[in-house]
């Protein structure tokens, strides 16, 4: 059951919540999904400190056609922005809303704000985790293959906080996991001996490369994220430089299966990352995964506040 609670992390959630959020996902993609309203007369607030076009859509469109009403905040026009504490804005936002939606730039806020709110919190990315992310995009996986016990997914690029709440879902579900980044970018230990844990108990295989082309051999899926996330500008240069190996084009879905579905979590910069051809060509669900984001957000929203 998830009623009434935080989720920080993919660690929150075990098999079966991750499960019955897909069913209910399935159900509110349905007609009579769409007539679903359980957050009538229920608000959520948006609390954001960082640019957002999918997530913040998706969730304020998500709470409308649920019957609630969202609240975006900005930090910047929020009191914290002259001195008020995080504990009290949590507190107080307990007292108005029903659940907190937090995009924050550090981790610590998140969990922050969930010590000090009487309500849940429901991280929307920090540096560490995307939670919302990864339910999405593992969402469409069974959506487009049918099913993703045992398939092969392959992550290319930065072992940034997309990358860690996808080896944690992946481990979790029993996905074969494979991530090729540059030297010096790879997902930090403590993620991957919980994903390694994870891996034990589902008898998913995780593997972690420094090459691009080791990683994508025979794979289901393969996925990538910019090479410059939110709050990295400043190693922009450099970063372009080490990640030059790293692009997903035709040659590299070439050492794939050849019904190879490509993913990304976007914004994208194509032409780095990914190339137009692969990010428009007939392996990419990239957008009906930006679609999945409204559908699953949809279903946990229910399941925490229905
Ligand atoms: N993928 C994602 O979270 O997109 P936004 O940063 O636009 O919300």
């Amino acid at each position: 059951m998830l009623y009434n609670r935080d989720i920080l992390s993919i660690n929150d959630l075990t098999v079966e919540d991750i499960e019955n959020i897909f069913r209910l996902t399935d159900f509110l993609k349905t007609e009579e999904g769409k007539a679903h309203k359980p957050l009538l007369g229920k608000s959520v607030a948006l609390y954001f400190e960082k640019p957002s076009t999918r997530t913040r859509v998706s969730f304020e469109v998500g709470v409308f056609q649920l019957g609630g009403q969202a609240i975006y905040l900005d930090n910047k026009s929020l009191q914290i922005s002259r001195g008020e504490t995080l504990a009290d804005t949590a507190r107080v936002l307990s007292r108005y809303v029903n659940c907190i939606v937090a995009r924050t730039l550090k981790d610590e806020t998140v969990r922050e704000l969930a010590k000090y709110a009487d309500i849940p919190v429901i991280n929307a990315l920090t540096n560490r985790e995307h939670p919302c992310q990864a339910l999405g995009d593992i969402y469409t996986i069974k959506e487009k293959l049918g099913s993703y016990r045992g398939i092969k997914f392959s992550y290319i690029g930065d072992g940034n906080n997309v990358a860690n709440s996808l080896l944690l879902i992946t481990s979790k579900l029993g996905i074969n996991f494979s991530i090729a980044s540059p030297v010096g970018y790879e997902i930090k230990d403590d993620v991957k001996d919980t994903a390694i844990k994870y891996a034990k108990e589902s008898g998913a295989v995780v593997e972690f490369h420094n090459n691009p082309e080791l990683a994508v051999k025979d794979a289901d899926i393969i996925y990538t994220d910019v090479w410059v996330s939110m709050g990295d500008e400043a190693e922009e240069e450099k970063r372009n430089r080490d990640f030059q190996n790293f692009r997903v084009d035709s040659r590299l879905l070439k050492l794939a299966k050849p019904t190879v579905k490509v993913m990304h979590c976007l914004p994208a910069i194509r032409g780095k990352e990914i190339t137009d051809e692969v990010m428009d060509g007939p392996n990419s669900i990239i957008f009906d995964q930006a679609e999945n984001r409204l559908h699953v957000q949809k279903a946990i929203l229910s399941l925490i506040l229905g």
